[in-house]
């Protein structure tokens, strides 16, 4: 049995806990793993009033101090990623190649994102294409002030960096909030801070039960931003209680592989598993229903069901593609939905077997869309597969979805490609590749109930960043030189 961990929250440069405790479960075992402070709203009330003063003399240090500062924190990243990976692998599942490679991906994002802030500059107008003249400003970019950043358990690293760093590189000052699953390694990171020396309140990590500090950590009216990933339903609560703040969203996702009749079956069917499979389908970019040609389905089915059962199926130490999901919550609701697919027709072709919180892989014939299957995302190693009989059907079917995050679309026809590229609503559309949010550097972003506001490295930085005017008037009169 793993011992007992607990982290303490970074509150105002400090270490901190109260004597109360959220237990952590492993979704390997179902057994407490670790402990994260329980906080309370006075402690969280208080965190946000010094991220504000803070934030004051972070925004007036000059860029590169800011950043060599930060380098500082990214060197301990590079220094412990065996420990943040283990970390990763203990409390969140996810087999030890993908986290560590999770790890280095998030390296990698903090370097580029220096890169690009140094980029940054000011943008210049005159007034002499309005007409009017001895008029210049210079519109330079500073920070909004406060950031909320708020985590999944799924990307416990990756995801916080890809809101804290670009924040803080901005100027801003940041409150932490990682999810409960994905708290040990968010703690972590931000001992590692302190380690670091970024100056007393210009990072805070805080951490407490949802349902007791949930709202009191979106509702401080000090917040000026609020970078969120999870479900749509807590991303919805959030943009209704935030007052006046500026939201990045990315929530839910239903991405279809839409396959047709001319595609390479082979290249399909490899990038379909493992946009479906990699970390048991939790990802938001898994790839979470199959829209197939019907003349070529059986081929396909009969591709994916020999890769599917090449899968390795098991624990995350031993790094299993696909390891036990989450929670035990989210085991019922998926055998829910494959269950309710079962009884309205559809076909079982492989999986459908549960061990604990141990799901394995479960591919779905004849899915239909009276079945919940086709629409509900499962977040979890289950995929759906619905057959088409013209690309209008597909197109139609793709767009139906309540989510508009990604599509793929499989094809060696390039004006197939593109047709279906433009008529499909989502945020991105990948032609003949898996659903993916990498590389990081990209513009990331969903509609509809996939989100609100775009991430990737540029974009993030706009996201936190407000151009701030300063409009120069002379006059060519000599009297006046
Ligand atoms: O699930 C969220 C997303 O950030 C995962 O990234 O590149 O694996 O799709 P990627």
């Amino acid at each position: 049995m793993n011992k007992v961990r607990q982290i303490n929250a970074l509150i105002n440069g400090e270490n901190y806990q109260n004597g109360k405790w959220v237990d952590i479960i492993s979704p390997t075992t179902n057994e407490v793993i670790g402990q994260v402070p329980a906080l309370t709203k006075k402690e969280i009330d208080d965190c946000y009033q010094v991220a504000a003063k803070a934030q004051k003399s972070w925004a007036t240090t000059p860029l590169l101090e800011r950043i060599a500062v930060l380098n500082k924190w990214k060197e301990l990243m590079v220094e412990y990623q065996e420990e943040i990976a283990n970390l990763i692998v203990l409390e969140i599942a996810k087999g030890k190649t993908a986290a560590v490679t999770e790890v280095t991906r998030t390296i990698d994002y903090i370097e580029y994102t220096f890169e690009e802030m140094k980029r940054m500059h000011p943008r210049t107008y005159t007034g002499d294409s309005w007409g009017i003249a001895n008029k210049m400003g210079i519109f330079q970019y500073v920070p909004k002030g406060v950031v909320l950043a708020i985590s999944p358990f799924n990307y416990p690293v990756n995801l916080s960096i890809a809101k804290i760093i670009p924040a803080l590189v901005a100027g801003n000052s940041v409150v932490f909030k990682p999810a409960s699953q994905g708290s040990l390694v968010g703690l972590f990171l931000a001992q590692l801070a302190n380690v670091a020396k970024i100056p007393a309140g210009v990072f805070n990590a805080v951490s407490g039960k949802g349902s007791e500090i949930g709202d009191i950590l979106v509702e401080n009216p000090l917040i000026n931003v609020i970078s969120f990933t999870g479900s749509t339903a807590v991303g919805t609560g959030i943009a209704q209680k935030s007052l006046r703040t500026d939201l990045i969203l990315e929530m839910g996702g239903k991405d279809p592989a839409i396959v047709l009749a001319d595609a390479d079956l082979e290249l399909t069917a490899t990038k379909i598993i493992k946009g479906a499979f990699s970390y048991s389908g939790q990802r938001c970019t898994a790839i979470k229903r199959v829209l197939v040609d019907q003349k070529v389905k059986q081929a396909l089915v009969k591709l994916l069901v020999e890769k599917v059962n090449k899968l390795k199926v098991g624990n995350p130490e031993d790094d299993c593609d696909v390891t036990p999901v989450i929670n035990e919550k989210t085991v019922k609701y998926i055998k829910g939905l494959i269950n309710d697919a079962s009884k309205k027709g559809a076909k079982i072709l492989t999986g459908n077997k549960f061990e604990k919180n141990l799901i394995y892989p479960t591919l779905v014939d004849n899915v239909n869309q009276s079945m919940a299957l086709a629409w509900e995302e499962p977040f979890g190693p289950v995929l759906p597969i619905i057959s088409f009989t013209n690309v209008d059907e597909a197109i139609k079917i793709a767009n139906a979805s309540q989510y508009a995050l990604q599509a793929a679309i499989f094809t060696t026809n390039i004006n197939s490609a593109m047709t279906i590229a433009h008529a499909l609503d989502t945020g991105t559309v990948n032609i003949n590749d898996q659903t993916q949010r990498g590389p990081d550097l990209f513009p990331f972003m969903g509609v509809k109930d996939s989100g609100l506001g775009v991430q990737g490295i540029h974009d993030a930085l706009i996201s936190f960043l407000r151009p701030k005017g300063i409009v120069f008037n002379w006059s060519d009169k000599k009297e006046n030189k």
